[in-house]
């Protein structure tokens, strides 16, 4: 895990100024997120921890683009969001952000390869240039070999490559990743990091929600989250004292 990206003094990828969301909830509202003001820089890494409920899921929600704020301003690349429709929103989503999420979501009847390719119809890419962007994508993630097998004839944390690979296929700037290792055994999700890692050293920002401590200190920098506010920010070497107080979390 090496210090700060080279890219940092740059106008951050990600940028969010006082940023509310509410939830309308019967009669009452619900605040998921209040005045969260948070800037993520090109290149960086960022964890994003805190207890359930803490509006983890809302901020990478918004970050994604698939839910606007309530309150605040969100700029993504210099470029303000709040104008844009949804139209707009979809193209910047489908164009510059890769998903992974918890629980895979691969099509069970689908190869590998054509899980991996599915999110380049969007494109309206020929189906043999289709095919070579996912099979590249697999081999990032080193499972190229298994391109012709379906989900369920490989492991949870092949899964879990394939769907890196899947948001990798467009060739986003961005991974947004929320509890990528929630459904895997620690040496899986060790392995899951080590591909992220390797990611984020080539260029590609990741921003990743996750509860484990052991998995956060991935991030150059973990944000955490309480009651939809940051409650605070530390750096890796910050986050990595507080874990070698508490013996068991060196992941
Ligand atoms: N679509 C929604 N409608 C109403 N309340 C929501 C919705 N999404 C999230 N919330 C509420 O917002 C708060 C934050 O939720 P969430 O962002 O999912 O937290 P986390 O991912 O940290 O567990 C919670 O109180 C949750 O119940
Ligand atoms: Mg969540």
């Amino acid at each position: 895990m090496d210090g700060q990206p080279a890219e940092s003094r740059a106008e951050p990828l990600l940028a969010l100024r006082g940023v509310g969301k509410q939830y309308p909830s019967g009669r009452n509202v619900v605040s998921a997120l209040t005045d969260v003001t948070l800037t993520v820089a090109a290149g960086e890494f960022v964890s994003i921890v805190g207890p359930s409920g803490s509006g983890k899921s809302t901020l990478m929600n918004i970050l994604g683009l698939l839910d606007r704020p309530t309150s605040g301003a969100y700029q993504l690349a210099g470029r303000p969001m709040e104008r844009m429709g949804a139209r707009q929103l979809a193209a910047e989503r489908n164009e510059r952000i890769g998903f992974v999420f918890q629980s895979f979501y691969l099509l069970p009847h689908l190869r590998l390869v054509d899980n991996v390719a599915a999110p380049l119809l969007y494109f309206g890419m020929a189906p043999g240039r289709r095919v070579e962007r996912a099979m590249a994508a697999l081999r990032l993630v080193g499972i190229d070999h298994l391109a012709q097998r379906r989900p369920t004839q490989v492991s949870g944390g092949q899964q879990q490559r394939a769907a890196i690979a899947r948001a990798l296929v467009t060739h986003p700037r961005l991974i947004l990743a929320d509890e990528p290792t929630g459904n895997l055994d620690t040496r899986t999700s060790r392995e899951i990091m080590d591909v992220f890692r390797t990611l984020n050293t080539e260029g590609l920002t990741i921003v990743q929600v996750t509860h484990e401590p052991g998995i956060a200190r991935y991030g150059h920098r973990i944000v955490a989250m309480r009651d939809g506010r940051v409650e605070s920010v530390a750096s890796q070497a910050e986050w990595q004292s507080t874990l070698d107080e508490k013996d068991g979390w060196s992941v």
